[in-house]
C-alpha cells in the first residue's frame, strides 16, 4: 500500500502528517517506511535523522524523479506501508508521486493562501488520475483538514469550503496543537507523546485511512 501526503502548498502539515501516520501505523505492527520527495526542505529525512535509536526504526529514503515509480514500487513489496512525503512543488515529481499511489492525504489549513496550491494540485489530480485509470490504476484521494481550531468561524469556513470540490474530506480532522510542534523537534509522533487528545486524533485518522484500504 502506498500513501502519499500531498498538495502543492508548503506548511500545510505534508510532513507532519506523514511522520506521524508512520509512527502510528508502526505502533499497529505494519513495516513502515518514508520517501521523502521534498528535495527542498527533505524534512522527513531530518526527522528521522532527530529521532533516537531506542524508538522503532522508520527507514526514510530519498528518490530519483525519473526512477519515483519504480522504487516506490520495490519499496512496496518490501513493506506493508511506504509513506510518501509529498513535494510542494509543481512538477513532473509531483505527477509520479500521483501515479505512485494508491491512496493521496491532502492535508489543508483553515488558510485563504492555502487554497490556491490546493486547486492547482485537484486540476493535476484528475488529469493524473485520468492516465492511470486509462491504463487500468486507481487512485483515491482525501482531504485532511489540519491545524484545525474549534468552534472558529475560519475553521467553519473551509469546512463549507472543502463541500465543495469532489474529493472526498476525511471526517478526522487535526487540531492545532503544541504536540505536533513537539514530537517533530525530536522525531517522534504524537503517538509517542503525551496529549491524549492528539493521540486520539491520530488514532482515528489511521483507523479512518485503514478502513479505506
Ligand atoms: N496540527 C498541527 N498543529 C500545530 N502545528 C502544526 C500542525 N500541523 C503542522 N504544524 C506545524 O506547521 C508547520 C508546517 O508543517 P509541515 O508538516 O512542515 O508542513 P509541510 O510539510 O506541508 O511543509 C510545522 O512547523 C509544523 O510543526
Ligand atoms: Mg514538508
Amino acid at each position: 500500500m502506498v500513501i502519499a501526503v500531498t498538495n502543492l502548498k508548503g506548511g500545510v502539515g505534508k510532513t507532519t502528517v506523514t511522520t506521524n501516520l508512520a509512527v502510528s501505523f508502526t505502533q499497529l505492527g505494519k513495516d513502515v517506511c518514508i520517501v521523502d520527495t521534498d528535495l527542498g526542505q527533505q524534512s522527513s529525512m531530518e526527522w528521522s535523522g532527530n529521532r533516537s535509536e531506542d524508538r522503532v526504526r522508520i527507514p526514510v529514503f530519498g528518490v530519483s524523479i525519473k526512477q519515483l515509480n519504480k522504487e516506490v514500487a520495490d519499496l512496496a513489496k518490501r513493506f506493508d506501508i511506504v509513506l510518501i512525503d509529498g513535494t510542494p512543488q509543481l512538477s513532473e515529481l509531483a505527477d509520479r508521486t500521483i501515479l505512485a499511489s494508491d491512496l493521496l492525504v491532502i492535508p489543508l489549513t483553515p488558510s485563504i493562501y492555502d487554497f490556491r496550491g490546493f486547486e492547482n494540485f485537484l486540476v493535476r489530480f484528475e488529469q493524473v488520475k485520468g492516465l492511470k485509470e486509462a491504463s487500468g490504476g486507481m487512485v483515491r484521494a482525501f482531504i485532511l483538514l489540519n491545524r484545525v481550531v474549534p468552534n472558529t468561524k475560519v475553521s467553519k469556513d473551509i469546512e463549507d469550503a472543502v463541500k465543495e470540490y469532489e474529493v472526498e474530506v476525511l471526517n478526522t480532522k487535526l487540531a492545532n496543537r503544541i504536540a505536533y510542534v513537539d514530537t517533530a523537534t525530536n522525531g517522534t509522533g504524537v503517538l509517542e507523546y503525551k496529549d491524549p487528545k492528539a493521540k486520539a486524533e491520530m488514532k482515528s485518522l489511521t483507523e479512518e485511512l485503514l478502513k479505506n484500504i
